[in-house]
C-alpha cells in the first residue's frame, strides 16, 4: 500500500510544554498519526500527555527542562539527539504577560522574551544543527494572531510572536537548502489557559467571538491537524509559513 504523505510512522517529534493546551493536543495528533514523542518541558508537567500517548501505541518519554534555561537547553539536546534521531520539533512552550504597556517590569520584559523567543531559538540550534547535517527535518513554532496584530496589554507577549516569526523566516533561508522546513502555527483564540483571563471578561469574550467567523472559540485538537502537515512529507515544498489556524480571524 503506498504510505500517505501525511504518515509520521518512524519520525521521532519532540514537543515542547507538552503538558496541557495547545502543546498536549499536537503531541497527541502527532502520535494519532504515528510519530514517536519525547514530551520536554517543566518537571512533573506531562505525565496526562505521556498516557495519551501512550494509548495510541507510540513510544513516549518525558524530559525535564525549563526553556528559559538556555544552558540546560544545550545539555538537554545533547543528550536526546545523542542516543536518538529527531525528525520534528515543535516549539510549543510559552506563556503571555496581560498588563499595561507603561507597567511592564525589565523582570516580566525578560521572562516573557526568555521562553516565547530567546528559548525557542537556541532550541531551533540544538535540534536543527543534527537536521541540518543529515539533510532532513521539520521544525514547527507556535506563533500567534499577534505574529501579525499589536494586541492589547501584551507588549511582550506581542514582540516575542513578532519574534517567533522572524526566526521562522530566518531559519527557513538558512536550512532550507539543507533539506529542513522550518514553519509556524499562528493559532487565534484558543480555550487554553493561556486565555482564561479573556474569557472570563464578559465584554472581551463577547467581542471576541463577533470576529471570529467560525463562532466559537479554538480548541487543541484544531491546531493538531496543521501540526501534523508541517511536520509531514505533505509540507515538503511549505517553508518559511506561518500557518494562521484562526477560524478565519485574519480575513475579517
Ligand atoms: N491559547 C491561545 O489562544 C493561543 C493563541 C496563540 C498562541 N498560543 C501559543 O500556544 C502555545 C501554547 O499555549 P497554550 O494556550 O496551550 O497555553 P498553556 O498555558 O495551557 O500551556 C503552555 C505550556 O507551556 C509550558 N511552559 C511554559 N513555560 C515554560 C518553560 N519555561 N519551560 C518549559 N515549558 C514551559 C507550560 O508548562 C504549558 O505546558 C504558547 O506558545 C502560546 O503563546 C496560544
Amino acid at each position: 500500500m503506498t504510505r500517505s504523505p501525511f504518515d509520521l510512522h518512524g519520525r521521532r517529534a519532540v514537543v515542547t510544554g507538552a503538558g496541557r493546551g495547545l502543546g498536549q493536543g499536537i503531541a497527541v495528533g502527532l502520535a494519532q498519526a504515528g510519530a514517536d514523542l519525547v514530551l520536554v518541558g517543566r518537571s512533573g508537567s506531562q505525565c496526562e500527555t505521556r498516557d495519551q500517548v501512550a494509548e495510541s501505541g507510540r513510544d513516549v518519554e518525558i524530559v525535564d527542562l525549563d526553556v528559559s534555561d538556555h544552558a540546560a537547553i544545550e545539555r538537554v539536546a545533547a543528550e536526546v539527539t545523542g542516543s536518538r534521531q529527531v525528525d520534528i520539533l515543535v516549539n510549543n512552550a510559552g506563556i503571555i504577560d496581560r498588563e499595561d504597556a507603561v507597567n511592564v517590569t525589565r523582570q516580566a520584559w525578560h521572562r516573557v522574551l526568555d521562553i516565547n523567543l530567546n528559548g525557542l531559538f537556541f532550541l531551533c540550534q540544538e535540534f536543527g544543527r543534527p537536521m541540518a547535517e543529515r539533510g532532513h527535518g521539520k521544525i514547527v513554532s507556535v506563533a500567534s494572531l499577534l505574529s501579525f496584530q499589536g494586541g492589547i496589554r501584551v507588549a511582550s507577549y506581542t514582540a516575542s510572536k513578532h519574534g517567533v516569526a522572524g526566526i521562522t523566516k530566518a531559519l527557513a533561508n538558512e536550512w532550507g537548502p539543507l533539506g529542513v522546513q522550518v514553519n509556524a502555527i499562528a493559532p487565534g483564540y484558543m480555550a487554553t489557559d493561556n486565555t482564561t483571563a479573556l474569557r472570563a471578561d464578559p465584554d472581551r469574550s463577547r467581542a471576541i467571538l463577533e470576529r471570529i467567523p467560525a463562532g466559537r472559540w479554538g480548541s487543541a485538537a484544531d491546531v493538531a491537524g496543521a501540526a501534523v502537515f508541517l511536520s509531514s512529507a505533505a509540507a515538503d515544498y511549505v517553508n518559511g509559513h506561518v500557518l494562521a489556524v484562526d477560524g478565519g480571524w485574519l480575513a475579517r
